[in-house]
């Protein structure tokens, strides 16, 4: 169950190189239909000449989320050349819960992205990959992820439509064995023909899965929350007293926002930077500390300490996790993390880049501790004082950072049904693989 070291840093230049070849992004006006390519033509009439396609509720409503963010959201940043329209959400929300995108028909996005476990996994503590290999690392949110840029807990992807990419091919992942086989696959699947015609005017490539998967995952916006509606619509009963001496202290005394960001008609509650919390830090050094059992999460929820000589008669203990340092390679990016946005984090747990505090008390009583404290830690961070009263406060403020839409963006993703009905789409990948 332990996942061999993998090369997680794919070389862009080569990505880039294999896109080229598989499936190149149309340039403007040669495959796409151009009318189809607006966000305003694809909810209305159908672009293709003498067939009107009415487009459905949930997709004309997805589309506003994207054109009207809710409160307390800036605009969402789409590249203006490459807007979602509804064709290409449909698209992408189907390959979001396919299971034949993973090399034996076994696992999809949203099996790691549970929408009903707010879009992330809420029972393990690091995501549990292909044949059930343990990853190092904890499932993001999908909410909101459209602000969520550069992508990964280290930042190592600036595209959201290159990032999909990246995991098909992840062979703790899905698995696929290369960008051709990806290709080859969705192209064999009946409905994809079709979808891809529409949204892209074109058949399926890799290009497009990651362009429509992206269309997608834009589509998962989320504000309006109790905190919205106090502090950016002056409604003075939407948040409660507690949550509302919370933000005081958030903003105020213990400094949280100094990394978690309010801007002044918007809140991310993110800078976009990485710090050293020193969690990653003390990770890393409780694994080298070579005799201490290991904690070995065999099933959600319950941690067995194994012994190391056991472990490594069965598997790999997991590679140490050094985060922004692993593609900077300046010694001070060291177990430097992406701060996350606080929106909807009540519904995410658990948390941070190893999934390691299961509660947001846990998290909010390793601030009040200065995080763990190394030399080398954050300057922001110290330690906090913070009686049991303010915990409780600064924990109901994140409470009430739930956004409004929860269940539409549940029930939108499950009117699409699960890929992959009928078992693992075998026998596919030899001839695509050869012929690529
Ligand atoms: C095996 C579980 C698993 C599967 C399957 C999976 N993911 Fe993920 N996903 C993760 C983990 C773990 C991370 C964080 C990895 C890291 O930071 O190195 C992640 C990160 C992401 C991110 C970056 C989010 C951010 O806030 O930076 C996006 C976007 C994403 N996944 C989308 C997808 C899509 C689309 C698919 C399907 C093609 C998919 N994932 C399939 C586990 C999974
Ligand atoms: C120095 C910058 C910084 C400060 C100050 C800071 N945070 Fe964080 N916060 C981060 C980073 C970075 C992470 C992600 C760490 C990781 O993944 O290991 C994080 C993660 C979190 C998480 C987990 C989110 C998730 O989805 O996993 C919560 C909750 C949180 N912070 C709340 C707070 C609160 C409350 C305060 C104030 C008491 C605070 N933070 C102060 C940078 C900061």
């Amino acid at each position: 169950m332990w996942p061999a070291p993998v090369p997680w840093i794919v070389n862009r230049g080569l990505l880039a190189a294999a896109i080229a070849l598989v499936g190149a992004p149309p340039s403007s006006g040669q495959l796409v239909d151009p009318a189809a390519h607006t966000p305003a033509a694809a909810a209305g009439p159908d672009a293709t000449p003498g067939a009107p396609r009415v487009v459905a509720q949930r997709d004309r409503r997805a589309l506003e989320r994207i054109e009207q963010p809710p409160l307390g959201l800036p605009a969402v940043p789409v590249d203006p050349d490459d807007p979602p329209t509804a064709a290409t959400i449909v698209l992408g929300r189907k390959l979001f819960l396919d299971r034949r995108l993973s090399v034996n028909g076994t696992l999809s996005c949203a099996m790691c992205h549970v929408p009903e476990q707010g879009f992330t996994v809420n029972e393990t503590r690091t995501a549990v990959g292909f044949e059930g290999k343990t990853l190092r690392r904890n499932s993001p949110t999908m909410l909101n992820v459209a602000y969520a840029g550069p992508f990964f807990h280290d930042g190592r992807e600036p595209q959201l439509a290159l990032q999909p990419i990246d995991v098909l091919t992840n062979p703790d992942e899905m698995a696929m064995p290369s960008l051709g086989a990806v290709a080859a696959r969705v192209a064999g699947l009946a409905p994809y023909d079709e979808l891809f015609e529409r949204a892209f005017g074109g058949p399926p490539t890799v290009w497009g899965v990651g362009r429509a998967l992206a269309a997608y995952l834009q589509t998962l916006i989320s504000g309006n929350s109790p905190f919205d509606r106090w502090h950016f619509g002056g409604d003075r009963e939407a948040m409660s007293r507690p949550a509302i001496r919370g933000f005081e202290l958030f903003t105020g005394g213990a400094g949280c926002v100094r990394c978690h960001t309010i801007a002044g008609d918007h809140a991310l509650l993110r800078d976009g930077a990485f710090h050293d919390t020193g969690l990653g830090r003390s990770a890393s050094l409780a694994r080298s500390a070579s005799r201490s059992p290991v904690q070995v999460e065999l099933a959600p929820g319950l941690l067995v300490p194994i012994e190391r000589s056991v472990l490594r008669s069965v598997g790999e203990i997991p590679p140490n996790d050094l985060g922004r340092y692993e593609l900077s390679g300046d010694p001070g990016d060291r177990w430097r993390f992406k701060t996350p946005s606080l929106r909807n984090v009540a519904l995410t747990a658990p948390y941070m880049h190893d999934g390691s505090f299961s509660t947001l008390r846990e998290v909010v009583e390793f601030y009040r501790l200065g995080g763990h404290p190394h030399p080398e830690i954050d300057p922001m961070m110290r330690p906090l004082e913070l009686d049991d009263g303010q915990i409780d406060d600064l924990v109901a403020f994140l409470e009430s950072l739930t956004g409004d839409n929860i269940d539409e963006l549940i029930r939108d993703a499950r009117s699409e049904p699960v890929g992959n009905p009928d078992g693992a789409p075998r026998g596919d990948l030899s001839s695509s693989v050869s012929s690529h």
